[in-house]
């Protein structure tokens, strides 16, 4: 039934088709129907992880983007995975690039996307914090507005953790989305350190004893990847996010993937993401939790990223072309 529903939804644009779906998802969480779609898994021996006060439950969960806005919470909860990371949240509400602006590259298991942090503000997103009733981990990916200046930029980040602190089980400092002009350049020397100067002043301030996550890309030199771990341990951040999209593109990648701007998610990144994940894990040396992500569609990949050093692994992607039954491949 839900591959189905999964194959009529495929006719429609990818960003039209991802809506519906978790529209769907919501009403069939709302009427009970998990179990009459064979979406409702109960996995037993789920292999949980304790990290600072947090239980996941289990190891996979939702990455940044697959809920932006926090409408889903629960109906993505149900579901089974370990744990949900919503937003990017932006302090202002803001619409984002020009449609088309998600690109679905099927034979490839890949998504090319360049949205640029739409999403509906920090305000709205909070009151579904609020609201909601969900038990598991529920992290916060946090960024800034396209139209702030460098200066502005960090106060963004600031302003929406200070927001979102009381209701994020861990934040997730995102600095690597490629459609937000200037945001890459923060994975600098001189800018990351300013930045968790900031962030942990805060933290500080604030109190908050949760973790907090950096979100990395995957488009940096083996050095920028040893100063940011040194940045992170510095400024006593838990661990890191690896990794966002690539704007990079493969010699033997087709035309339409070459020619077409934005990052690129699913299949096509795994092998680089994995690359980034091990480099981070080697360098880092056990003193930070990463969380992998990219191009998980299988059990194979996902015990990969985990062999490759990260403790959590994150999807989504696989779950867009693979739907619930991507979990069930996974957990059971
Ligand atoms: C349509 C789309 C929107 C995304 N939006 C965000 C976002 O708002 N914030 C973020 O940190 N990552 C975002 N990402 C990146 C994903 O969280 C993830 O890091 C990346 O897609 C690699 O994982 P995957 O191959 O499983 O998709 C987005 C990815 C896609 C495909």
């Amino acid at each position: 039934m839900s591959d189905l529903l999964l194959n009529l939804l495929k006719f429609f644009n990818p960003e039209t088709s991802h809506s519906l779906s978790l529209s769907l998802l919501k009403i069939a969480h709302k009427l009970h129907l998990y179990s009459l779609l064979g979406i409702k898994f109960n996995f037993k021996n789920q292999d949980s992880l304790v990290f600072k006060n947090l239980t996941f439950k289990n190891r996979l969960g939702t990455s940044a983007g697959l809920d932006k806005n926090a409408d889903y919470i629960e109906c993505l909860g149900a579901l089974g995975f370990g744990f949900l990371e919503v937003g990017t949240v932006t302090p202002r509400p803001q619409i984002g690039n020009q449609r088309p602006r998600v690109f679905r590259f099927s034979k490839h298991n890949s998504v090319i996307n360049r949205l640029g942090f739409n999403n509906k503000g920090l305000e709205y997103l909070v009151n579904n914090l609020k609201r909601s009733k969900y038990d598991g981990v529920l992290g916060v990916n946090i960024g800034a507005n396209k139209d702030s200046d460098e200066e502005q930029r960090i106060k963004d980040y600031l302003t929406c953790f200070r927001a979102v602190a009381k209701y994020a089980d861990y934040i997730a400092i995102n600095i690597s989305s490629p459609n937000t002009p200037g945001l890459r350049d923060l994975h600098s020397n001189n800018n990351i350190a300013e930045l968790l100067n900031e962030i942990s002043l805060e933290r500080e301030k604030l109190n908050y004893k949760n973790p907090i996550f950096l979100k990395i890309s995957p488009d940096e030199d083996e050095n920028t990847y040893q100063n940011i771990i040194n940045s992170v341990i510095e400024y006593s951040l838990d661990g890191l996010i690896a990794t966002n999209t690539t704007i990079q593109r493969d010699q033997s990648s087709s035309r339409s993937i070459t020619d077409t701007q934005g990052g690129l998610s699913g299949r096509l990144l795994y092998d680089k993401s994995n690359i980034v994940l091990k480099q981070i894990a080697d360098h880092s040396k056990q003193n930070l939790l990463i969380i992998g992500v990219g191009g998980v569609d299988s059990r194979d990949s996902f015990y990969n990223k985990l062999k490759l050093g990260s403790s959590l692994v994150q999807v989504y992607t696989g779950f867009i072309f693979k739907g619930p039954k991507l979990i069930k491949a996974i957990l059971e």
